[in-house]
This record gives structure tokens, sequence and C-alpha cells, in this order.
């Protein structure tokens, strides 16, 4: 085995070099070098011996193929996002913003499972038993049998998971809190969160346990500590929210076990988060729909279709380069609409800031938002509101074409069902329900109609 000599780590992004930097040249940051001394596990493992690997067969035998049966929490958004329920022996990395309620998420979802006679651990590195306890009085959980303890050491952890029957779920509360004997680093390091999270996961693997990782986000959003963490782990969860808004979304980066693109919804209370099983209604509360620069996009998180409201400020600019920004929105994206707009719409936007926001701090990913985004920014430019009822969605091309988008029915059947009594989409769908669908090919229609209904 080469001899391992890398012994500085970049505590920002896990990077290693052999010598100490005042700079970290993959992640830019200053100062971020710490020495540590390598792991010793792996080469232990390298003098014990080989030959113990087994193989199997992709198709097990009768009954052994079948799928493990998924440990379903019972909120329903977050077993949506999980994809149907933890996935015994998987692990789970959670990662959002202190104070976003990662904490209250998991206790509520403990509570719920230990009621339902599964064995649920929670460990908590950041606060005390009684402080954990406090939390669940407050969320009235106290009588749920869930089995807390305040611990850092990944050691003493396993020994008291490994007492009594294998737990269905382990939540550590954080990552970053804890420490184990196997690396000679200082706690908190990237070397010691890299170690503990091995340590955590290979318990996972080989127990059936399924295991949450509570992971912080540095200021940029990344889940702190190495990235190596994150492909280590068998799915990476993001908890997020914006400062003003109460809701917060539950969003899958990664999984193994589900799919990438559900989103579970909540709204923190005095007493929990409680799920929002109807998102649209709530993205589109307090909505004054006579203003100009609104359009409502049909949109899709998933296979949920969800309606949320695209806004645009058009205003001629007082600066030599006119300003764009977007919130929630790609902003190439906004730059390409911008783009087509002036080329095959006949509008000039040159000489105009832009503005461009998601109402409600939902973050939309979807071309199929195109229609939308221009809608709402002709509509600003020429002050005349859209017309009311009427959700968008489609997808422009560079020519100024517009492109039918999947979902078409069901992005229809829920804006039937908020009220909704019109849309504009590329075609019209096979199924548009009690909507009347106007069908726009070409983004310069679309243009002529919004100035017809202005003047
Ligand atoms: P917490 O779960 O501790 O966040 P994290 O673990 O992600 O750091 O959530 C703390 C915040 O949630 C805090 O600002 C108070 C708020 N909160 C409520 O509004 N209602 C509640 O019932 C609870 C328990 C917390
Ligand atoms: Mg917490």
């Amino acid at each position: 085995m080469a001899k391992s000599t890398s012994n500085f780590v970049c505590q920002n992004c896990g990077a290693t070099s052999q010598r100490w930097q005042g700079r970290c040249e993959s992640c830019q940051e200053w100062n971020s070098f710490i020495e540590e001394t390598p792991s010793s596990g792996i080469a232990a493992r390298a003098v014990r011996g080989a030959g113990k690997g087994r193989v199997f067969a992709l198709e097990g035998l009768d009954g052994e193929n079948r799928e493990a049966p998924r440990i379903v929490s019972g909120i329903a958004e977050l077993d949506r996002v999980t994809g149907g329920g933890f996935v015994p022996g998987s692990v789970i990395l959670i990662g959002g913003e202190p104070g976003i309620g990662k904490s209250t998420l998991l206790i509520q979802a403990c509570a719920t499972l230990a009621k339902r006679k599964h064995r649920v651990v929670y460990i908590s590195g950041e606060e005390a038993v009684a402080q954990v306890r406090l939390r669940a009085s407050r969320l009235g959980l106290t009588s749920a049998p869930v089995e807390l303890a305040a611990e850092t050491s990944v050691e003493d952890i396993l020994a008291t998971l490994r007492q009594g029957k294998c737990p269905s779920l382990v939540v550590i509360d954080s990552i970053q809190t804890m420490w184990t004997d196997a690396v000679e680093a200082a706690p908190g390091t990237v070397t010691q969160v890299r170690g503990s999270a091995q340590a955590l996961i290979r318990y996972a693997k080989t127990t059936g346990a399924c295991v949450i990782l509570v992971g912080h986000v540095t200021k940029d959003g990344q889940i702190a500590g190495p990235r190596v963490v994150e492909h280590m782990v068998d799915a990476v969860v993001s908890f997020e929210g914006e400062g003003g808004h109460h809701f917060r979304l539950l969003r899958a980066v990664k999984n193994r076990f589900g799919p990438t693109d559900e989103i579970g919804v909540f709204e923190m209370t005095g007493s929990g988060l409680s799920e929002v099983s109807n998102p649209s209604a709530l993205f589109l509360a307090g909505r004054d729909s006579s203003a100009p620069g609104a359009a409502v996009f049909a949109g899709m998180e998933g296979t949920r279709p969800v309606l949320v409201e695209i806004q645009a400020l058009v205003a001629p600019t007082s600066l030599g380069t006119p300003r764009r920004a977007v919130v929630g929105w790609d902003s190439s994206r906004l730059s390409m609409v911008i783009a087509v707009l002036e080329a095959h719409g006949g509008l000039r936007l040159g000489q105009h800031d832009i503005y461009l926001n998601v109402a409600g701090g939902l973050r939309v990913s979807e071309p199929a938002a195109d229609l939308a985004a221009a809608a709402a920014l002709v509509s600003s430019l020429t002050g005349a509101p859209l017309p009311a009822n009427t959700v968008y969605f489609g997808e422009m091309g560079l020519s100024g074409s517009l492109r039918p988008v999947a979902h078409a029915g069901q992005r229809i059947k829920e804006a039937a069902k908020l009220g909704f009594r019109s849309a504009v989409a590329p075609e019209v769908p096979r199924e548009s329900g009690p909507l009347t669908v106007r069908a726009c090919g070409h983004i310069a229609s679309m243009v002529a109609d919004i100035a017809a209904a202005g003047a």
C-alpha cells in the first residue's frame, strides 16, 4: 500500500496537501489547513490479511430478493422525500442552516416511529438530554418511548446501540460534534467528521438500522465538512427555508433509493413542524392578481404539481449597465429569456433594470417556467396586468418557439382545483378538464396578446 503522506487537510473542503498552505487551492479559503494524522484504520485492515470478501448473486434465493420493507415515518411529507420511507441499513445526511428546524423535524419523526413500536434512538451532541426533553414536551411528544442520549464519542454510541434490540432508526445530531478514537485529529476537524461518519455507516450496513446524520451547512449552503461524507451516505436531504417565511422545504439532493426531485413542505408553528399537503395554496396566498408583472406558473415538483407566482419588475435604468437580479430562478435562464424576448418578441430591454422573483421562497428549476417568466416580464414592461385566473407553462426555445412540457394534464388539474379558469401553454393537452387552454406556439403571439389586453 502506498504510504500516505498528506498531512494537512483543508477544514472547509477536505482537500489534502503535503505542505501547509495559507490558502486552499481547491476552495480558495484562507487559513483553512490544519495538520492531521492520517487515519490508521485502513492500514490496520491491510495487515489483518486479505481474502475475506464474499460474492453474492445479483438475484437472491427465493424470498431473499424481496425488497426489505421500508420504515414509514408516518410524516407523509418526509416519506415523500425519502422515496416512501427509510430503507433499513441506509444512511441519510440531512443538512440545513442552524435554527431551520432539523432537530425539531427529527424528534417528531422519532416520536411517530417510536409510537409504532420501533426502537428509536436520538443522540444529541449539541443539547443536553434535558433540553431535548424540553423541546419534546413543547411539541407534546413526551409520551413517545424514544431513547435519548447526549453523547459525542462514536465508540460509546455504538456500545449503547448494541445493547438490546437493534434500533430501527438512529438519529445523530450532529455529525460535526462526533469524534472517534480511530483517528487522532481534534474533534470538529474534517478527519474526525469523516472517521465518525465511516464508523456510523459501517454500523448501519452491518446491523440494518437506518441512521440519520444531521449536518451543518456553511454560509454558502454546502454541508460543512468534507464533501466525501456526501459521497459515503445513501441519501442527502437538505432542509431549507427563507428567513421571513414560516414554511420549510425538504429536498432530496441525492437518493440511492428514491427520486431526487420530490419536495416535502412543512410549516413551522408554535407546536413544531406541521405538514403542508397542498403547497400551491400556500405559495399563492396573499397574491394580488391585478398587479402587472405577476404570472402564475403551473410547475411540477417531483410527482406533485405546485403552483407558484413568478414576479417581474422591469424599470428604466439609471446605471450604465442595467441590473439583472433573480431570486428563486436561474440567472442564466433569465438572460436567455430576455435575449429571446428582444430577438423574437420585439421588446427593447437593454435600458431596463430587471428583477425576477419566485414568490414564497421556492426555487424553480424547470425549463417549463420560461413562458411564465416571459409573461411576467412582458406584463411588467407594458404595465398591462395578465388575465386573472390564468396559469402559464411551457419551455422556450432560442428561436422563440414554445415547446410542450411533460405532465400538462396534471398541471392543469391542479390549476382547476385552485380555481383557475384558463391556461396558456404551447399546445392544448388531451385532457384539459374545465380549463380553457390557449395554445401559444411562439413567443411573439404571447407578447401581442398581452399588449392587446393592455391597450
Ligand atoms: P431547531 O430544530 O432547533 O433547528 P436546527 O436543529 O435546524 O438548528 O429549530 C429551532 C427553531 O425552530 C427556533 O428558531 C424556534 C423554532 N421552533 C418553533 O417555531 N416552534 C417549535 O415548536 C419549535 C420546537 C421550534
Ligand atoms: Mg439542532
